[in-house]
């Protein structure tokens, strides 16, 4: 028993690092009316210092930006060279989101929420998503990006929650909280939290 026990543990350890998140499957059916959806869209800066649950952020990833068929997204990409990938910084560190896994990947820990941006918000909301290109896939993230935007803001108005799109932020800066290599580049930062 306890062999199996300790096989378990290796096992999982060595498929799930300690501090990955693993999110729950993504809800896709229900929401708000789209219709509905749009008439309530709007930007907010004033976020709940509380954490959101792991069913809601898995839901609002995979509409941001997840796979709804094989190998492509909930979001338009040109010539799907899909060159955009979305960093989750959280109190508790900054994640990969891997949508193909469903899973935040760590790559860094402890709270860089403050450097995310210049507005005061930013450090205490939740969520603060970076969409990050990379430039090695000669795409057109500036265009692409607004598509993902506008899929978290649909996500947050069915769901009562703020959000706000962001690019007054230092892209250096996060750049190096990151820790990203050289060919990738903060482009555009977007905050998501419950309303205060
Ligand atoms: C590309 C882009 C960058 C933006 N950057 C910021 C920003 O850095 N900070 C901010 O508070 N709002 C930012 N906004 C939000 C706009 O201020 C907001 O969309 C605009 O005032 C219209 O309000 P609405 O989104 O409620 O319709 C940005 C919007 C876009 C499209």
């Amino acid at each position: 028993m306890k062999k199996v026990v300790l096989l378990t543990g290796l096992f999982m350890t060595l498929h799930v690092s300690a501090q990955d998140i693993v999110l729950p499957e993504p809800v896709k059916t229900g929401g708000m009316p789209l219709m509905e959806a749009l008439s309530k869209r709007s930007s907010s800066r004033e976020f709940s210092v509380a954490d959101l649950d792991k069913q809601t952020l898995s839901n609002m990833l995979w509409a941001a930006w997840g796979f709804n068929r094989s190998d492509k997204r909930t979001a338009p990409s040109a010539s799907n060279k899909q060159e955009l990938d979305l960093y989750v910084v959280l109190r508790s560190g900054a994640y990969f989101y891997d949508a193909k896994a469903n899973k935040l990947v760590q790559k860094v820990k402890g709270d860089i929420r403050g450097k995310m941006g210049k507005q005061d918000f930013v450090a205490t909301a939740p969520v603060n998503i970076v969409f990050v290109e990379d430039k090695s896939k000669q795409g057109s993230g500036a265009t692409d990006s607004g598509f993902i935007s506008q899929n978290i803001y649909l996500f947050c108005a069915s769901e009562n929650l703020a959000t706000v799109v962001r690019a007054w932020f230092d892209a250096n800066v996060v750049k190096e909280a990151l820790k990203l290599e050289e060919n990738l580049q903060p482009i555009l930062t977007q905050t998501v939290g419950k309303r205060k």
